[in-house]
């Protein structure tokens, strides 16, 4: 069940989800030993290009890894991959690893071991209805800043959230609240917006920072960066989450209690709408200028 065979760039090569095929020697395979990042395209243009790859080269200087291409070479692989998918919209998924060595050593290989680089594309489908969450305890590293492609944590959150009939797993890191296996989280308290800062404990979502320039910049609510507990997660008058894929996603329920109360109850909130609102502008100016 894999689909219509998508367009796949591998180490200078092309060719697609059927036959693409990396060494076994592989250090992304063998250890986990890469970086990724997962870029959208709306309507044919790719969004927030230059914060993704800019986060790309953070992650890559933080592992000691070279950048493999220019920014030429990645825009022009970005532009075949986008021109070979019929769907309006659309995720890059591109990853580096530390290339296919001869022997499995821990130690990193010397710089004539090319690296790994993989890059392909699939559509971005709509999400229906508001997200339904879990709390539960944050099993990962210490450099949650860096996108690594080491998931094994976070998949395993996800899938207790999944087996509770949920979408999204939050991780707690001593009672304070990070950030969802594979988004970001912001909480609507007494009228402000409040979301973790970022540093090693957790990612620095493009979309989270896309938000809270366009929040700045538009005046749109007072936001604030700060840590929040999980019982003030629990009390807040509105949640969402935020992912490249994802755009705001509004909670509906944390660990089988709805979300805020009132007429609001368990349903996506007023500020989170008109944030979201704002958003879709942000995505599509073309379509909001006419
Ligand atoms: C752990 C984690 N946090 C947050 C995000 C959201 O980041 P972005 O908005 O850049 O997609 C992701 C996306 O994959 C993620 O894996």
């Amino acid at each position: 069940m894999r689909g219509q065979p998508r367009p796949v760039y591998l180490n200078g090569e092309w060719c697609d989800t059927e036959t693409a095929r990396v060494s076994v020697f592989d250090r992304g395979y063998l250890f986990g030993d890469g970086v990724y990042e997962v870029i959208p395209a709306f309507a044919g243009r790719l969004f927030g290009l230059d914060e993704h790859m800019a986060r790309l080269s953070r992650s890559l200087e933080a592992i000691g890894m070279a950048e493999p291409l220019g920014r030429d070479e990645w825009q022009a692989i970005f532009d075949r991959l986008l021109a070979g998918i019929d769907a309006p919209d659309a995720a890059i998924y591109l990853q580096v690893t530390r290339g296919a060595p001869a022997k499995r050593d821990h130690a990193w290989p010397g710089n004539d071991v090319p690296a790994g680089v993989m890059a392909t594309v699939s559509p971005i489908g709509s999400i229906a209805g508001g997200a339904r969450v879990i709390t539960c305890p944050d099993a990962r590293w210490a450099r949650c800043d860096i996108k690594s492609i080491n998931l094994l944590p976070n998949t395993m959150a996800r899938q207790q959230a999944a087996e509770q009939g949920c979408d999204e797993a939050v991780l707690v890191r001593d009672g304070l609240v990070m950030e969802g296996a594979a988004t970001n989280l912001f909480a609507v308290i007494g009228g402000r917006l409040v979301t973790a800062p970022t540093g090693p404990r957790l990612l620095a979502g493009i979309t989270r920072g896309l938000l809270l320039d366009l929040v700045h910049r538009e005046q749109l609510i007072e936001a604030e960066e700060s840590f929040i507990t999980v019982s003030a997660l629990r009390e807040a008058d509105e949640v969402f989450l935020t992912s490249s894929t994802k755009d705001l996603w509004p909670v509906v329920e944390i660990d089988g209690e709805p979300v805020g109360s009132g007429a609001h109850a368990g349903r996506a909130g007023p500020i989170t709408r008109r944030l979201d609102h704002h958003f879709q502008a942000l995505k599509h100016p073309q379509r909001s200028s006419q």
